[in-house]
Order: C-alpha cells, then sequence, then structure tokens
C-alpha cells in the first residue's frame, strides 16, 4: 500500500470526488469572490484558475496533501542542493543556473556559483565576439548562422524561445535547429548555407547520443567538402557538454567547448550553456533577462506561502483533475502566436519527468502519475481538434496561454484573437444546454421536428476545466518566468506522487535495441532472436530495399 493514498488528506480528498463530479464548475461562482480567491498575479502572468472543478474545502485539502508530503521541506532540499534525482544520486539544480542573486549554493561541500559565473562569463565574451564579427570564420568570413545540433533538452528549449523571441532578435545572426536523424532536416539546412560564414554548436550533454553524432558528423563532413581542411573545425565548431574526452576525440578544442554539469538535467538545461543559440541569436543582455525572469519565479516558489503560490495553484489543478477525477490528458493551447513550439517544450519537460509507474523506492505506485501533454496553437487548434475539446465524451483539462499586447501589434488581429481566447474558456465551462439550443433555433426559423432532431448533437455539456495565463507581454522576462513555473509545477506534481521527477529510464531500452538493430539493417542479416513481428518486418525492409 502506498504511503502517499494513506495520508489523510488523500483520503479526505478520495471523499471529495463523488460531489466534484457532480457539481458544475459554474455553480461554484454563486461565491462572487471565487475569481478574485482563485486568481493572482506573478511577474507580469495573471494566472486563473477558477474555472476548475475546486471548491474551497477540495482546495484546503489538496493544500493540506502537499503539506503532508512535505512539500516544502523538499522543495528547500531542491534548491539546497540535495540530491534529490536519488537514481542516479544527483543533485537538480538548473534553478542555480539562474541564481541572479549569487548567494552560495553548495554541492557536495562546494559553491558551485563561481563555476557557472565563470561559464557564463565565458558564454558572454564567445556570444559578444561571434556578434560583434571578432569570431570569423577559417577564410576570415564573419559568422551569419548558427546551426544548433542536438536533441530533446538539448533542442527543444533553444528551439522554443528562439522563436517566443523572434522579435527581440536584431537580424544579426540567423538560426537554425537539426534535431532529427532523417537526413531531410539537415540537408534542407545545409542546403541554404554558405559553409564559410557557418558556426555549428553541437549540443550535448553525453556527447554519444546517436542522432546529434550523426548529424555533428555530416555537418563536419560538408564543411570538409568545401574545400577546407580540418583545421576549418575549430572555427566552425563549439559544443556544449559534460563530456570533454568525447568532445576532444570529435576534434572540437577545449577552449571552444562550453560545460554542463551532472546536476543539470537535459529538460531543465535551457538556462545553462545550452542556451547558447539564444544568446547568439538575441545578444546575451536578452539572454540574462530570461535567467532573470526564470529567477524571480524561484523566489516566488521559494517565498510565497503555498495558499498563493502559483507553481503549487498549477500542479494541484492537475492532481486534481487528473489523479483523482481521472482526466489523464492535457492540452496547452497557446493564443500568442510567438509560443507555437512551447507545448512541444513542455510535453519533454513533463512527460519525461513524470511519466514514472515506481515510487523513489521503487515500489509500482497505485494512482496515476504524469498528464498526456498536447497541443499547439489556440486558434489553429480551434479548427482542428477543438471538437473533441467540447463535446467528445473524455474530458482534457486545458492550459489557454494569452498576453495583454501582442508581440506583433497589425491593427485589429489581437483583439480578434484573444477574443477566441475568452470564448473558447468561456464555452468549455458554461457549455449550452438543450433549452438554450432550442430558444436559438426557433429565432433562426427552424421547424420544430428538426430542432428536436438537432438539439442532442448541439448540446455541449460545458464544465471542462481550464486554467488560463495571461501575459502583459511576452518578454525574455516573462518567458523566463513562465519556463520557470512549468518546471516547478513538475517538481510538485513529482513530489506529491513520491516519483523521481528527474531520471529518464524509460528511454534506455529503445536506445540500446537500435543500436542493436543497426548492423542488422546495415548487413541485410536479421537475426531470427526478436519477436515474430518485428523479425518480420525487419526482413520486409531489407528486402524491399535489395529488390
Ligand atoms: O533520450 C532522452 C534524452 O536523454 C533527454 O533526456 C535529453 O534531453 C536528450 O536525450 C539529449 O541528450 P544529450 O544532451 O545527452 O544528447
Amino acid at each position: 500500500m502506498s504511503a502517499v493514498t494513506q495520508l489523510p488528506a488523500w483520503q479526505a480528498l478520495q471523499q471529495r470526488i463523488e460531489t466534484a463530479l457532480e457539481t458544475p464548475i459554474l455553480s461554484l461562482f454563486d461565491d462572487p469572490e471565487r475569481f478574485d480567491k482563485y486568481s493572482l498575479k506573478v511577474q507580469n502572468i495573471l494566472l486563473d484558475i477558477s474555472k476548475n472543478p475546486i471548491d474551497d474545502d477540495t482546495f484546503q485539502q489538496l493544500l493540506e496533501l502537499a503539506r503532508q508530503c512535505d512539500l516544502e521541506k523538499r522543495r528547500d532540499a531542491m534548491f539546497n542542493g540535495e540530491h534529490i534525482n536519488v537514481t542516479e544520486d544527483r543533485a537538480v539544480l538548473h534553478t542555480a543556473l539562474r541564481n541572479r542573486g549569487h548567494s552560495p549554493v553548495y554541492v557536495d561541500g562546494e559553491d558551485v556559483m563561481p563555476i557557472i559565473e565563470h561559464e557564463l562569463k565565458r558564454m558572454r565574451v564567445f556570444v559578444n565576439a561571434v556578434r560583434k564579427g571578432r569570431w570569423r570564420g577559417h577564410s576570415g568570413k564573419r559568422i551569419t548562422d548558427v546551426v544548433n545540433i542536438g536533441i530533446g533538452g538539448s533542442d527543444l528549449g533553444p528551439r522554443m524561445v528562439t522563436q517566443a523571441l523572434k522579435p527581440y532578435a536584431d537580424d544579426q545572426i540567423n538560426i537554425h535547429f537539426v534535431s532529427n536523424v532523417d537526413g531531410m532536416e539537415i540537408a534542407n539546412v545545409l542546403k541554404g548555407l554558405n559553409p564559410e560564414r557557418v558556426l555549428f554548436v553541437v549540443a550535448s550533454k553525453t556527447f554519444t547520443t546517436s542522432e546529434t553524432m550523426t548529424n555533428a558528423q555530416t555537418a563536419r563532413n560538408w564543411l570538409m567538402a568545401s574545400s577546407f581542411d580540418s583545421r576549418a573545425v575549430a572555427q566552425h565548431f563549439v559544443a556544449v557538454s559534460s563530456n570533454a574526452v568525447a568532445v576532444k576525440a570529435f576534434g572540437i578544442k577545449l577552449e571552444n567547448t562550453f560545460q554542463m554539469w551532472d546536476w543539470v538535467g537535459g529538460r531543465f538545461s535551457l538556462w545553462s550553456a545550452i542556451g547558447l543559440p539564444i544568446a547568439l541569436y538575441l545578444g546575451f543582455k536578452q539572454f540574462e533577462e530570461l535567467l532573470q525572469g526564470a529567477h524571480d519565479m524561484d523566489l516566488h516558489f521559494r517565498n510565497e506561502p503555498l495558499e498563493r503560490n502559483a507553481p503549487m495553484w498549477l500542479a494541484l489543478t492537475t492532481l486534481w483533475n487528473s489523479t483523482f477525477l481521472g482526466r489523464h490528458s492535457q492540452a496547452i493551447l497557446p493564443y500568442d502566436w510567438p509560443l507555437k513550439k512551447f507545448s512541444a517544450y513542455l510535453q519533454q519537460a513533463e512527460m519525461e519527468s513524470n511519466g514514472k509507474s515506481v515510487d523513489r523506492n521503487g515500489d509500482i505506485v497505485p494512482y496515476t502519475t504524469g498528464s498526456i501533454i498536447w497541443g499547439q496553437l489556440g486558434i489553429d487548434g480551434q479548427h482542428a481538434f477543438y471538437q473533441y475539446l467540447h463535446q467528445g465524451n473524455t474530458i482534457v483539462p486545458a492550459d489557454f496561454i494569452g498576453s495583454v499586447e501582442s508581440s506583433t501589434p497589425v491593427a485589429g488581429h489581437h483583439e480578434k484573437l484573444m477574443a477566441n481566447f475568452f470564448a473558447q474558456t468561456e464555452a468549455l465551462m458554461c457549455g449550452i444546454n438543450a433549452d438554450d439550443v432550442r430558444r436559438d433555433l426557433t429565432a433562426k426559423g427552424m421547424s420544430s421536428a428538426n430542432i428536436e432532431r438537432l438539439i442532442p448533437h448541439k448540446i455541449h455539456q460545458g464544465n471542462r476545466p481550464t486554467n488560463s495565463l495571461i501575459l502583459d507581454h511576452l518578454s525574455p522576462r516573462t518567458l523566463g518566468a513562465l519556463i520557470a513555473l512549468y518546471e516547478h509545477k513538475i517538481f510538485i506534481l513529482g513530489t506529491i506522487w513520491d516519483i523521481c521527477s528527474f531520471d529518464q529510464w524509460g528511454v534506455e531500452l529503445g536506445k540500446t535495441l537500435a543500436q542493436n538493430i543497426l548492423p542488422e539493417l546495415q548487413s541485410g542479416d536479421v537475426r531470427d532472436d526478436h519477436d515474430d513481428s518485428t523479425r518480420n518486418l525487419m526482413q520486409y525492409f531489407v528486402d524491399q530495399r535489395k529488390s
């Protein structure tokens, strides 16, 4: 029996499930203060969780559950560098990377702030040299294009942030990303580039990830093929990694390697030198603004009482909707075009962290942990999958994210965009019942026979939970705060579920099998110790390629 499910607050919450499922969210607004109680403003972000099936007593019990799970103690343990990544025996210190207060942070007795600040300084010097044209290509030409080669946490963060903050870029540097081992991606990126003006950033914490190493080798061959000799690698390749030996073996010099540490998880690493493409694209000052925004959110998470703590609120809505009410999927729906890649970013952050089924002691957990995170730009989603959100028979809680001011104001557009944001959250909660449908269709002159036939199809049950996040304006600082908000949400959920959010053993088996299968595809000799389906599929692939 899991210790968490035995906690008094967990048991009390179990007793509240039926009422929550039977009570329309809309009826909770009989309390005229509900919006004020369940919305708060933090770091230029208004967070409203009032459209959730959470009444005051449930909210208090959820907070109580967090306390009974020692949330505050475990939060402090993370910030203080304790080895909370228990299966890898590591500290978890992405917060130290953006510790703009510069107070010491100890890992195993050593203050890590000096090495973090040293690395940030190296990044600043390098970024300024490239952007001001002091760092040049092998033939003396200025660098105009940066290609980040990395995958997962070494790709998604910089890819998402550079897209989100495009309006802050000054066009000195063009930025490109290559993550997939499908040759099309790198071929497409290289096609438009001049080798004399390209800088490749090979980003890989381990420097062993097969996709990244394959793409880096292809980029190197491409450079060599343009009549450069191997000395050119020094001017056109830099690395971000914690594996200095492998970086050197690839041919990148130590002085062109930016360090990261084992206490920075890949999916939490954009604050480290993994953020180098962000700084190259936007300039170092904007990168520092991003760090500052995240640091401000860290301070909020550490210092504000749990009752008025934004990451807590976000986590508790997911905990209640998913683990207790059985709504295991969650949509992330930005109404802010620059946040186009935000749901893909959060998908890795949340699902790789909390997609676990054993607790920290290795015992199977008897409740559902991480949600299925998915989504895309809200407006486009409205014309694709919102039908399912409104009338599907699975309820999908959703986070709506928009801004007061557009990043790229064009007359008449932003109000239309945000009208949809408000309309959708209203429709999802309030729905429309048979009487209203009847009244509406009667006013349009439809025959009563047709009306009665259509009513069941037009009813929206409503009662679908949403969170609303409204940013003042999508600036580097606000984006930093927004990302940190979700990072802490992930930590809180992992703490309450009592799982280790900071390892990712589940990605290993597939990697190992792919390594074993590759030589079989290359030689055409398919071994017979695969399961029948896989062996036949591989044989088909090999045979088709021969014919
Ligand atoms: O396969 C998953 C993963 O290990 C992620 O956790 C990580 O972000 C990604 O691969 C890339 O790893 P690396 O930075 O070591 O290349």
